[in-house]
């Protein structure tokens, strides 16, 4: 096994774990009007910190189960991603992917508490990276 300084890989199970918080979560999410009920798990300092998508009727204030994840973790103290997980529990099984990923908005709040390497597992489609979904990201001190 690889280490650096930097990252310590995150368990296969650990992960796991992530994906059944983030379709558990997903029950609760506010999606009346889209009706797809996303959840997103997170992990930070080694707990888990949930969120939903919480839609409103000025559609455009709506906030993805990501962010909402995130914004969780970082309330609680956290300054640091470990992994992300997001469920998609109202995607036909049979969707193209593109449908489960996520929103370019969600990549760069990700971007900011995580590193290139940063595990997101997408329920349904598979694992990858935060810099695989954000190359070149925006930053505004050196990461
Ligand atoms: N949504 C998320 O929660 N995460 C994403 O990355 C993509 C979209 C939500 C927003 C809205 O409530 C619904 O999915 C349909 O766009």
């Amino acid at each position: 096994m690889t280490t650096d300084r930097h990252h310590t890989a995150v368990e296969a199970e650990t992960l796991n774990e992530l994906v059944r918080m983030a379709r558990a979560a997903a029950e609760t999410a506010y999606a009346r009007y889209s009706h797809f009920r996303v959840g997103a798990a997170v992990l930070a300092g080694g707990e888990t910190f949930t969120g939903v998508n919480i839609e409103n009727a000025s559609y455009g204030l709506t906030i993805c189960a990501e962010r909402t994840a995130i914004f969780n973790a970082v309330t609680k103290g956290h300054r640091r991603i470990e992994a992300i997980a997001v469920a998609c529990i109202d995607a036909a099984s049979d969707a193209q992917p593109s449908l489960r990923m996520p929103c370019g908005a969600c990549r760069q709040v990700i971007a900011e508490f995580a590193g290139a390497d940063t595990p997101v597992i997408i329920d349904g489609v598979g694992q990858t990276t935060v810099g695989k979904l954000l190359p070149e990201a925006f930053a505004l001190t050196p990461r």
